[in-house]
C-alpha cells in the first residue's frame, strides 16, 4: 500500500537546479510542506521556490552549507515555523574534474565538507526531530563513484565513498529507533555538474532528474517491510552491472 506524505515536512538541500530542483518539486506535488536549504545562486533557487509553491508551503534559506552556524540556525528557525519535520534529503554536492597530482589541499577539503561533511552534521542537527516523526527517513544522494574511483575524480570519489560510510553506520544505528536512511547512487545525470564533469558525455542516453525524483517518490511512498538500502543506477549507454 502506498503511504501518503501529504503534510509530511521535508529539508531538500541544493534545489537551486539539477536532482534538487527536481526533487523539491515532486515533494511538492506529493503535498509535502518544502524547506529549501542552502544555495549560493539566489535567482536559481528562488526559481525552484517560485516552482514549488505552485502546490505547497515552502521555506527558503539561501546560503553556503558549509557555515554549519547557518545550517544550525536556519534548521532551528524552520522547525520553529514548521512545527515537525519528517525527511531529510541531502542532495547539496559539488565536483571537479581534476588530475590527482593537481588537487589542492584547499579543493581536497571544499569537496569533502559539502559532500560528506555538511550532510553528516545536517543530519546530526535534524535528528532530535526526527525522532518524533512516526516515518522518518534520510535520503542521501551518493554516487557511482562512492563505489569506484574514476579519473579526475579522485577527491569527489573519496567524498562519495566519505558520505556512504558514514550513511551505514547511522542507518545502523537508528534502524531500531525507525529512522531509515537510504542512498542512491548514480551515474551521469544530466545537471550543471555533469556538464562539468563529464563534457565528453551527450545527453542521449543520460539518467534525467526526473529520473530521481521518480525513484525518492517509490522510497519515500513504499514504506514497507522490504526496506531498500541503496538504489544504483546507470545511464542507459553504459555497461550493465559495472559502477
Ligand atoms: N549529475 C550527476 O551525474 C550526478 C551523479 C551522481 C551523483 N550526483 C549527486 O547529485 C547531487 C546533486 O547534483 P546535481 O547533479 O543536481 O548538480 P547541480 O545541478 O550542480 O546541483 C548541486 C546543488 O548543490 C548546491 N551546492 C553546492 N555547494 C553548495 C554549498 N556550499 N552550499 C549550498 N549549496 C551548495 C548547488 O547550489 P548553488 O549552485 O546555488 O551553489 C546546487 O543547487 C550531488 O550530491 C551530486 O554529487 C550527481
Amino acid at each position: 500500500m502506498q503511504k501518503s506524505l501529504k503534510d509530511n515536512t521535508v529539508i531538500v538541500t541544493g534545489a537551486g537546479g539539477g536532482i534538487g530542483r527536481a526533487v523539491a518539486e515532486r515533494c511538492a506535488r506529493l503535498g509535502m510542506k518544502l524547506i529549501l536549504l542552502g544555495g549560493n545562486n539566489r535567482e536559481k533557487l528562488r526559481e525552484t521556490e517560485t516552482l514549488v509553491k505552485e502546490y505547497s508551503f515552502c521555506l527558503t534559506y539561501p546560503g553556503d552549507l558549509t557555515d554549519l552556524e547557518f545550517l544550525s540556525r536556519s534548521v532551528e528557525n524552520a522547525i520553529e515555523k514548521c512545527g515537525s519535520l519528517d525527511l531529510l534529503i541531502n542532495n547539496a554536492g559539488t565536483a571537479a574534474n581534476t588530475p590527482f597530482e593537481k588537487v589542492t589541499p584547499e579543493e581536497f577539503d571544499r569537496i569533502m565538507a559539502i559532500n560528506s561533511k555538511v550532510p553528516f552534521f545536517l543530519t546530526q542537527k535534524c535528528l532530535p526531530y526526527l525522532k518524533r516523526s512516526s516515518a522518518a527517513a534520510v535520503i542521501n544522494i551518493a554516487s557511482v563513484t562512492g563505489h569506484a574511483g574514476y579519473p579526475m575524480q579522485s577527491v569527489y570519489s573519496a567524498s562519495k565513498h566519505a558520505l556512504l560510510g558514514w550513511t551505514k553506520s547511522a542507518a545502523s544505528e537508528y534502524y531500531k529507533e525507525n529512522i531509515r536512511f537510504h542512498a542512491i547512487s548514480p551515474g551521469g545525470v544530466y545537471t550543471d555538474m555533469v556538464k562539468v564533469t563529464r563534457p565528453d558525455l551527450s545527453p542521449e542516453g543520460m539518467i534525467m532528474p526526473e529520473d530521481i525524483a521518480d525513484i525518492v517518490e517509490f522510497i519515500l511512498t513504499h514504506r514497507s517491510n522490504a526496506v531498500i538500502d541503496e538504489i544504483m543506477l546507470h545511464r542507459s549507454g553504459k555497461e550493465p552491472f559495472l559502477v
